[in-house]
Order: C-alpha cells, then structure tokens, then sequence
C-alpha cells in the first residue's frame, strides 16, 4: 500500500506491519484479554485528555534527556518487554535492542524472548538494559535466569506481576498459537489449543447458523426495540476491575454454598422455556451439564422436558423449580407438589411476567412450538395448557398466568410449600425490601427477564448493589441478564451476587452440541472466572469485593 518513505506515524508502522505478518503472529502481537474492551480503553483514555499549551517561551533548545538508575537516557521513551520478537522479524530483540542503544534509551528484554540473554547484551554492550523476570513455579530457573542477566550486564530486573497467568487471548486460542518450529524460546512450554469455540460469544455465532429461524428468533430477541437487550451487555462494560497483586493464586476456590447445598463455582443454569427448540438433549442436557459440574438447575415452568424427567436424570443435582402462577391454582398447586415430590430444593417464582414482553421476531414469526415438541408438564390436561398453538406464545400467558398477582399470594404460596422461595424478577430496592423484611423470601434474583419483559428497564448488574445495600444479609441475592464472560460474572459478584445465572449462554451451547455443548459453555465461563480472579488477586469468592470494581466512565463495547 504506501511506500516506506510515507509511513509518517507508529499508526502507518501498524498498518503496513499488518500486511506483513502472518495471521498468527499478528494477532498474537494485537490482541488483548476477552473482548478487549480494556485495550480500546487504553488509547481512548489519552484522548479524554487535553493539552493546555502555554505560549511565548523560549523553545529553540529542547532537552529530552532524563537520568534511570544512575545512567543518562537520551529521551523518555524506552522499549517495553514484548516476548518472541523474531516473530516480527528476523532481528528480532536484537533488532529492537539495537535500536534502542544507537539513539540512547533503555531496551527491556522479556524473559521469553527468541534471543538469549547473552545475545542481546552482546549485541549492546553498552547500551542500557534491563530484564523483565517472569517467576518460574521452579525457583532454580528463576534464579538462574536473575544471575545470567546480572553476569551479562543487564542494570535492572523488571519484575511482572500481573501475570500469575495470561489473560485468554481469543484469537491466540482460535489459531492455536505456537512458535514456528524455526524459533526457539528457553523455559517456554508451547501454548495449548483448546479447539475453536472458546467464548460464549463463539457459541452464539455458531449457534445462529445452526438453528431455524423461528427459535433463534425466540431464543435471542428482547421486548420492543430491544434498548435493554443491548443495555444488559454494555452495562458491565462500564465497571472496570481494580486488580490486586502479589497475592498467592496458586488455588482458587469458587466453591459456595446455597440454601445448604454446596455448589463448585457460582454460576448457575437460568430458567428457560423450551429448552429443545436448540437441541433435541433440550432440558436434560443443560441439567445434565450444570449437574456434572456441579451447579444449580432451574427449570422452567414452560418446559419441554417434565418435572420427572429432568429430575430422574440428575437425581444428585442441585436443582431447582422455577414457576408461573396460573389462573388456576390447582394446576399451580399440583406443579408445586410434583417439583417436591421430585426432589427440587427451591422454587423460584417469576414475578415479572403477568404477560410477556412485546417480541417483535415472535409476533412476525408466529412462533409456535414444534408439533413434535410437547409443553411437557402439562400433558393430560386441557389442550389450551398444553401448548403454544397457532395463536402465539404470548396469547398463551395472557390467557393462563395471573395477571392478579401480588405480595399477598407470596404468603399463600409460602404456606403451600416447604421449600425455600426465590423471587426471579426484582429490580427496585424498594421490592427487595418488601420481600425480604415483609415476606421473609429466603433470596432474589436481580433480573429484567433477559430484556425480554418491559423494555427501558436498566441492567440488572446496575441495581444489583442497591439492592444488596437494602438486603444486607438477610437473603441470598443471585442476579442474572447479559452475562457472557468470567470478568462479567466477576462483576456481578463484586457488586454483591452469591451467584449469578446464564439463560442465553446455555441455549446456545446446547444448540451447537447438546449435553456436550452446554459442559463446554459452563466450562468456559468457570474458567474464565477462575482466570479473573486469579489475575485480580482473589483466590476465593469472600475476596471478591466491591473495592475491585469501579465504575468506569466510556461505555463503548
Ligand atoms: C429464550 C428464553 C426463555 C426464557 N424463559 C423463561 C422462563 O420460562 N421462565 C423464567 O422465569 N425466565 C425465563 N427466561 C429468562 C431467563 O431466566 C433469564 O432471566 C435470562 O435469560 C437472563 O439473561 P441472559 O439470557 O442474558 O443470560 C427466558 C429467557 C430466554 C432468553
């Protein structure tokens, strides 16, 4: 594209450096953690500054020169630690080291680099640099590597403590980043594949090509113009995390316990209808995978897998029932007695739904449930319960759930069950109050539906510390909506969740491969989490607090 005399700023350097690399190398070098929102940040931040230049000073001399450590730099600007610089070039850290030298500024070599210590100081014998030290688990190599940087010359160590593991790097992953076999990185084991799939975000995209129309409509769309959808998302874009290091994350423990159950890590399967329109494993597929991992199950009311089924198929699980209260309270009765019977262990009421939310994809589509696929948990009664018919999903609700509802039918419900009750569907801090200090509810969850009941509501995530604030600790407080990261569920429990609940992730992952797709997805954004709090300095879910996140000021995904 441009010729070499053109290029005129480091911004020219990247795009004619982007022509140049392989693909591999190129990503490695550009990319940043997750969605790199933080990577934007870094150079949009320089922007929210201005320059206030002051006027009629004597400028004819500039002087750049600063004094590090007893030596005379020529101007502030050094080279950073990069690791495997013989992938830009085959001068590699020599190139940049040389660089650094002729024009008087310190050159830092990383610890994985393609040139050796040696290498590089012979190179520069006498230009100033220093060594970026990674602590190896074995201390021997880390010490070795500390005295040949000593013997050869180097003038600091530069000690990296943000690291106790790499940030996940999509497209790293996605290639399966390695070093060409040409290069040759001391104590540096190649980087692992873990296949293709590696965020929930992949999930979803090959999901969308995977499903008809009529259900991925169903399974993605928010209530009129989705304003709130796109807000649940955006809103965790707007706490950034405060790390803390030097903190030992050899283990990180994310186990914790609900209503006396333990659960291996706090994220947990939401209620969603119709779970085989994605894959026909459906209900028990998700079950089956929060179960194997060790989490919580709720099943929806608007099932196509019943009560029964489900809990046969994980009789150990933690698993619980989340109901609509129908005009009919014996239906009502009878679900709630079956969900007992069966060994679910809480109910989870949905309070924000007497009718549902305007889905505009539904109403063009008509949607209906497949005539292969039964609203399992009604069979045998009246066909008008039974299912979704030709007149819509939303007929079906108006028609049946009751619209009546209020705070005196959470008594009438408590007397008519043993189990805890969660109410799924709070988002003022005035109705967490009331449930808890008037109706003794044992939790909530913070929830707007998915952004798929009254659109204009805010993020769950952005009321989830006000109504902690009110709640203290009186109820276990869960929240779900828009999360799809490990550092989104971070968020949401600095904020104050116990737990949260993924409802979209899981349709996808069941979508793309059933049971198997659904462990992968819940895997994903364990580990994910797993990977945050370690690279946050937490190594369980108690140091998990609201000093590590702060509200940050730009939104932009
Ligand atoms: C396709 C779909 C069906 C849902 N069905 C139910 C349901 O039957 N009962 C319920 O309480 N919530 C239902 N929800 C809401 C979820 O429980 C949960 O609040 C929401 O999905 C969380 O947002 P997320 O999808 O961004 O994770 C449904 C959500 C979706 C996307």
């Amino acid at each position: 594209m441009s010729s070499k005399g053109k290029l005129v700023c480091v911004d020219d350097y990247e795009q004619e450096a982007s022509h140049k690399l392989p693909k591999m190398s190129l990503d490695y070098y550009s990319s940043g953690a997750d969605d790199q929102w933080t990577l934007r940040e870094n150079r949009l931040a320089f922007k929210r500054y201005t320059i206030i230049p002051r006027m009629l000073r004597d400028v004819t001399c500039i002087d750049l020169s600063t004094t590090v450590f007893g030596r005379s730099v020529s101007f502030p600007i050094g080279v950073a630690p990069t690791a495997m610089q013989k992938l830009a070039h085959e001068d590699g850290e020599i190139g940049n080291a040389k660089a650094a030298s002729r024009l008087g500024t310190v050159f830092i070599l990383s610890t994985i680099s393609t040139t050796s210590i040696e290498d590089v100081a012979q190179s520069i014998p006498h230009g100033v640099k220093w060594f970026q030290l990674y602590i190896y688990k074995n201390r021997d190599i880390t010490l070795e590597l500390v005295r040949r940087a000593e013997e050869a010359g180097f003038e600091a160590l530069v000690l990296t403590v943000d690291a106790p593991h790499f940030g996940k790097r999509r497209g790293d992953i996605r290639n399966n980043f390695q070093l060409p076999s040409h290069l040759r990185m001391a104590n540096f084991q190649g980087l692992s594949s873990e296949g293709k799939l590696v965020c929930v975000d992949d999930y979803e995209q090959e999901a969308s090509h995977k499903l008809p129309k009529m259900s991925l409509d169903y399974y993605s769309s928010g209530a009129d113009d989705q304003w709130t959808l796109r807000e649940n998302r955006l809103a965790f874009k707007r706490y950034t995390i405060i790390p803390r290091m030097l903190r030992d994350v050899t283990c990180i423990d994310l186990s914790t316990t609900v209503f006396g159950r333990t659960v291996s890590f706090p994220i947990g399967v939401a209620p969603t209808a119709m779970q085989k329109l994605a894959h026909e494993d459906g209900e028990i597929g998700n079950a089956k995978a929060a179960s194997r991992l060790g989490t919580v199950f709720i099943l929806s009311t608007i099932s196509t897998t019943s009560i029964e089924d489900v809990a046969q198929s994980i009789p150990h699980g933690v698993k619980w029932f989340q109901l609509y209260i129908y005009k009919n309270r014996d239906i009502t009765l009878e679900l709630v007695r079956r969900a007992e019977e069966a060994g679910f262990e809480a109910l989870v009421l949905t309070v924000d739904a007497p009718h549902f939310g305007k889905r505009r994809g539904d109403i063009r589509n008509n949607f209906q449930l497949p005539s292969h696929l039964r609203m399992a948990n009604f069979q045998g009664l009246s066909s008008e319960v039974k299912g979704v018919g030709g007149s819509g999903i939303n007929q079906y609700v108006s028609s049946l759930f009751d619209q009546s509802l209020t705070w005196k039918d959470i008594w009438w419900l408590k007397q008519a069950t043993t189990l805890p009750l969660v109410l799924k569907g709070i988002l003022s801090a005035e109705d967490a109050r009331i449930a808890v200090e008037e109706y003794h509810v044992d939790g909530i969850i913070v929830s707007n539906h998915g952004a798929r009941q009254l659109d204009g509501v805010p993020a769950p995530v952005d009321v989830l510390s006000d109504v902690c604030k009110v709640v203290g600790r009186k109820c276990s407080v869960f929240m779900d909506g828009g999360v799809r990261t490990g550092t989104d569920v971070f968020k949401a429990l600095a904020l104050g969740a116990q737990m949260v609940f993924v409802g979209r992730a899981m349709l996808w992952g069941l979508a793309v491969g059933g049971e198997k797709g659904a462990v992968e997805v819940l895997q994903i954004l364990r580990d994910e989490l797993r990977l945050a709090m370690a690279l946050a300095g937490c190594s369980k879910l108690s140091d998990v607090n609201e000093n590590l996140v702060k509200r940050a000021q730009s939104s932009k995904l």
